[in-house]
């Protein structure tokens, strides 16, 4: 994992591993709540699903600080984002990813985009960091920070990277 706010952890009920992504406390609750209310209305293969939500959870940082934060816990996706694999295969293989890998990761974004939009949401932010893979390099769709439902309103907002 890239950033510090997106932490491992072991679910002790599950004995699983598990993604916390770490509100900042500045974050807007009206983006926590398109986040948090996108992923509660999509379950797939392909997305970090959602697991629970702690609002206010307290715990202590490395300097012993205490600090209060919303966490939204989800499936972790174990391997790298798209843009870390992208980098690390082309060191690799200048020439790219070979065809059979690349099929197999188009169809699953296709497929995955396909459920969100069937099930009225909008990403409107995927691009490569936004694009995790698991253990077994299958794609889980994941910050749906700038998620929007499908309401046939115009959205003026202007989402994700100029
Ligand atoms: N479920 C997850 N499992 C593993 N790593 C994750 C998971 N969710 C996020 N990450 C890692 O953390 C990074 C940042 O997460 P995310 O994209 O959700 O936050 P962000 O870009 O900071 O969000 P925002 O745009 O809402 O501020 C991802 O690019 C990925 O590397
Ligand atoms: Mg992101």
């Amino acid at each position: 994992m890239t950033l510090p706010r997106v932490k491992k952890a072991l679910n002790i009920d599950t004995e699983t591993l598990v993604a916390l992504k770490v509100m900042k406390p500045n974050t807007l609750d009206t983006k926590l709540e398109k986040e948090i209310s996108a992923l509660q209305m999509l379950k797939h293969p392909n997305i970090a699903n959602i697991i629970e939500i702690l609002y206010k959870a307290s715990y202590k940082k490395k300097n012993g600080k205490v600090v209060t934060r919303d966490v939204i816990v989800m499936e972790l996706a174990d391997k790298a984002d798209l843009f870390a694999f992208l980098k690390l295969s082309f060191n690799l293989s200048p020439s790219g990813f070979p065809e059979p890998i690349l099929r197999g990761l188009v169809r699953q974004l296709v497929e995955v985009v396909e459920y969100c939009h069937q099930n009225g949401i909008v990403h409107r932010d995927i691009k490569p960091e936004n694009i995790l893979l698991d253990a077994e390099y299958n794609i889980k769709l994941a910050d749906f920070g700038w998620a929007a439902v499908i309401d046939n309103k115009y959205h003026k907002t202007i989402a994700g990277t100029k």
